[in-house]
């Protein structure tokens, strides 16, 4: 039987806590920020939200990362005719008019280009839009849902991110956790996604037990790539069954489940190292101060822990 939330509780691989967080967002009226690592489904809630309020309009993904800065601008708010060469003779609307009685979701939100975020912070204020070479304002309604696997309120230390646009996008905020910190759903989620992909493929106990103790560095998106790529290469068919053979080497010998309290700790120091080397971009002088170590001492303890 079907409850309140259909989309919602047909996800599967997610925490209850995530859930109820879930629900409290559908019923929210103020912006819905996700943050997360890459891959952990944070798209996939931003759809389920949109779609558990039965709005009339779409969602409209923006990916703020991956469109060039020069044309993120009339990307968003659209043009007037002759607003610049190689413009379309009528002009255009932009991705928020678009998104009009629907959903803008603004992924990637801290990669948006700094001079953007003051215009996009103006449209969400006043819930008006200016085409580009445009005189006259276009209200608009939309809801917004924002994603970032960056953390905000460093960038805005950094002065990458205005404070204000944070505080308009923030209303509130999930964090949807990676997949290692939800291994006790890794078996659901394998279930479903391998019923996504051709619902007669069965798994052998051995092969879920190595799923299961990877680490996941590309969370969900890397377990549905790796199931795609066996079943394609291995040309698994229906009826057929993946076993531990068909995994490959990488992940069989990909880092265990964490045991004894020695592995423990060398667990939490490779994650805490791997985490401030990604916030640095890689710089060890930089990892090495924060973490309170020499250079000499990061380099050998990477060295050790085989990072
Ligand atoms: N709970 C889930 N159930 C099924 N598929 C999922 C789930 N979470 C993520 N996925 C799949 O994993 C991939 C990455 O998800 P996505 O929402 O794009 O992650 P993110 O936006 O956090 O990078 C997509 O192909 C998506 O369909
Ligand atoms: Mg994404």
């Amino acid at each position: 039987m079907m409850g309140k939330y259909p989309l919602l509780e047909s996800l599967r691989g997610i925490g209850e806590g995530l859930r109820s967080k879930i629900k409290v967002a559908v019923e929210y009226e103020g912006s819905v920020l996700l943050h997360g690592e890459t891959g952990v489904g944070k798209e996939v809630i931003a759809r389920v939200i949109h779609g558990e309020r039965e709005m009339e309009g779409e969602f409209i993904p923006v990916n703020c990362s991956s469109i060039p800065h020069s044309l993120i601008e009339s990307e968003l708010f659209g043009y007037e005719k002759g607003a610049f060469t190689g413009a379309h003779k009528n002009g255009k609307p932009g991705l928020i008019e678009l998104a009009e009685g629907g959903t803008l979701f603004l992924d990637e939100v801290g990669d948006m280009p700094y001079g953007i975020q003051a215009k996009v912070l103006r449209v969400l204020e006043d819930m008006k839009v200016w085409r580009v070479g445009g005189v006259k304002g276009r209200s608009v309604n939309f809801r917004v849902i924002c994603a970032t696997n960056r953390d905000l309120k460093r960038l805005i230390e950094e002065n990458m991110f205005r404070e204000d646009l944070y505080y308009r996008i923030g209303g509130m905020e999930i964090y949807v956790p990676p997949l290692r910190e939800r291994r006790e759903y890794i078996e659901e989620l394998i279930f479903c996604l391998l019923e996504e992909i051709d619902g007669e493929i069965k798994i052998e106990d051995k092969a879920m037990e190595a799923l299961k103790s990877y680490h996941w560095p590309g969370n969900v998106r890397e377990l549905k790539n790796l199931l795609k790529r066996i079943i394609t290469e291995k040309r698994i068919e229906g009826g057929h069954t993946i076993t531990i053979e068909d995994i490959p080497d990488e992940i069989r010998d990909g880092e265990k489940v964490p045991k004894t309290l020695k592995e423990k700790i060398e667990a939490l120091k490779k994650e805490e190292i791997r985490k401030a080397l990604k916030k640095h971009n890689g710089n060890k002088t930089k990892t090495a101060e924060e973490l309170g170590l020499s250079r000499q001492g990061l380099l050998k303890m990477m060295k050790e822990l085989g990072l």
